[in-house]
């Protein structure tokens, strides 16, 4: 799922030009049982299996084995509210490590005792957290100077300044009566800009007023 996710265009490319370096580890690659078991049932008779603390241990030491590693991150519903300003805080680290949770759960003391950031992408539950991981990968990579073309239009997204953006509008001016506002082809900056700034500011006071 995540492999996919990587190999997709932008993500690819920015890999391809060395922008960033992504691992992909299955924990059953790290497990000492013979039949590479990694979940057991939980203490105290729940139902349902939960993963152990011991390949999770080994496959974190063993990376960290290799490189330093800024933030171990664990995707789970529980966690703090994934936003662009928690992406943009991991943008500006060298190395991090994403955990993806599991909907059988996971033994309580890699939570306490190896993760250093819990991280949810919506109150919503998924089966596991490598969508979530993907998802995470994706708006943070992007930040990266380089990974997408033009750096300026990382800088203009949506929540960015705080607003949702602006609408664009391309080639023909007009389709079906269908027109393309009047002051986008005025070539007028200054009331170009002015219209962008009000246009954020309406979708965001109708849209999204909670960001405002
Ligand atoms: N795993 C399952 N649901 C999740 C969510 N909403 N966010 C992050 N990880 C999850």
């Amino acid at each position: 799922m995540i492999g996919g996710a990587l190999h997709t265009s932008i993500l690819k490319r920015a890999q391809d030009k060395s922008l960033v370096e992504f691992g992909l580890h299955n924990l059953r690659d790290y497990t000492l049982d013979k039949h590479k078991r990694v979940d057991d049932y939980p203490y105290g008779g729940e139902a349902g299996m939960v993963l152990q603390i011991e390949p999770i241990d080994r496959a974190i030491s063993h990376l960290k084995s290799q490189r330093d590693y800024d933030e171990v991150i664990f995707t789970t519903p529980d966690g703090e509210l994934f936003t662009q300003s928690v992406a943009n805080q991991l943008s500006l680290l060298n190395n991090i490590i994403i955990l993806c949770g599991h909907y059988k759960g996971i033994d309580y003391r890699v939570r306490e005792h190896l993760v250093t950031r819990e991280i949810s992408i919506g109150d919503f539950v998924l089966t596991g957290g490598e969508l979530a991981a993907a998802m995470i990968a994706d708006a943070v990579v992007r930040l990266i100077p380089g990974v997408i073309g033009d750096e300026q239009s990382a800088l203009s997204d949506s929540f960015q300044d705080g607003l949702l953006a602006p609408p664009v509008y391309t080639r023909p001016a007009e389709y079906k009566g269908w027109k393309v506002p009047d002051v986008l082809l005025s070539g007028h900056e200054k009331k170009i800009q002015d219209w962008r700034h009000d246009q954020a500011v309406e979708r965001t006071k109708r849209l999204r007023p909670d960001l405002l």
